[in-house]
Parts: C-alpha cells; sequence; structure tokens
C-alpha cells in the first residue's frame, strides 16, 4: 500500500514533485506567511526519481503568474488542482522562454534596478541545468532562487 505522508485534501491545489528542499522557496513564492489558508508540507519524500517535497494547500486555486514562479525553482513540479478529493486538473509546471518580472537582475547598475520604470527580463538559455541572461545587460545571475520578486 502507498504510503501517506499528509492526508489528502477536500479542495485547493497540491504542488507535487517539488525538487527535494525547495518547499520552504515554492512557500515563500506562495506568500504562505501571510495566508490563512491551511498548508501542510512533506519534505525528503522518496518518490520514483529521489526525493521530492509536496505542498498542500487547502481552499485556493494558483494562479498562472504563481505557477510560472514555482518552474524556476521546481522545473519537474505538477499542479493539482483537487475539488471534491478529486484531482479535477493536472499540470506541468512550464518555463517559459522568456522570463518577465520574476526574478531581479543581479547588476546594480542594470537599467531595471534603476529609478526608470523598466520590468526585469531575461532571456532562457538553458532549461536544465537552468540558465538565464538579462535581456538589458546580459548579466547571468548565479542564484536564480535567491532573486525571485
Ligand atoms: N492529493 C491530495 N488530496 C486529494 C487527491 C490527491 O492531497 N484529495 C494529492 C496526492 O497525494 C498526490 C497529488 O495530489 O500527491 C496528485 O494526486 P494523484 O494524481 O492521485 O497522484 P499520482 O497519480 O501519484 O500523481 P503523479 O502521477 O502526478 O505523480
Ligand atoms: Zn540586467
Amino acid at each position: 500500500m502507498k504510503e501517506l505522508k499528509i492526508p489528502p485534501i477536500k479542495d485547493g491545489t497540491v504542488i507535487d514533485h517539488i525538487t527535494g528542499g525547495n518547499a520552504v522557496k515554492v512557500l515563500h513564492i506562495l506568500g504562505i506567511p501571510k495566508t490563512t489558508n491551511v498548508v501542510s508540507v512533506a519534505m525528503n519524500v522518496k518518490s520514483k526519481f529521489g526525493k521530492k517535497d509536496i505542498v498542500k494547500v487547502e481552499n485556493r486555486e494558483l494562479d498562472p503568474f504563481e505557477v510560472d514562479k514555482i518552474a524556476l525553482i521546481a522545473p519537474k513540479a505538477t499542479i493539482n488542482i483537487i475539488r471534491d478529493y478529486e484531482v479535477a486538473e493536472k499540470h506541468r509546471v512550464n518555463l517559459p522562454d522568456e522570463i518577465k518580472g520574476i526574478v531581479c537582475c543581479s547588476n546594480p547598475t542594470c537599467v531595471s534596478n534603476s529609478k526608470e520604470p523598466v520590468k526585469s527580463r531575461f532571456k532562457v538559455i538553458s532549461k536544465d541545468p537552468l540558465r538565464i541572461k538579462c535581456y538589458y545587460c546580459e548579466r547571468e545571475p548565479e542564484d536564480i532562487s535567491e532573486r525571485i520578486i
């Protein structure tokens, strides 16, 4: 029998197959410290492909902007929308070719970090391992997960 680490939920979102250890970053992206929803987390659960984390948020369905952010730190994650205990929708997160307004450029003199109303913009130059390059100053941030706005 399949071992259940956290009980099933009635309604909400299950973010599954998060890269092991990255659940905390997913919680940060979802603004969890400020939420009043019930949230459960399992970290370093054994799975078919090594260790994974799982985050369950009750009574909330994620919006596409949040899903794009999750793709940056958990490229293999699945977003499961649960309605009345059933998996009503299952989506793989998708890494776009361009990332706009999600990551902050690591170059302090970049135009996207100036007072000008210029949103950050990166080209994805490699998906695995993830490498992105600033559209304006061509700087490649190394600590992408630390730079998510
Ligand atoms: N889940 C849940 N509550 C429910 C239904 C499902 O918390 N009422 C969780 C499951 O525990 C699992 C995820 O949602 O972590 C996806 O469920 P399901 O598609 O049934 O699992 P798998 O078939 O194992 O998914 P995958 O093939 O994506 O690994
Ligand atoms: Zn830049």
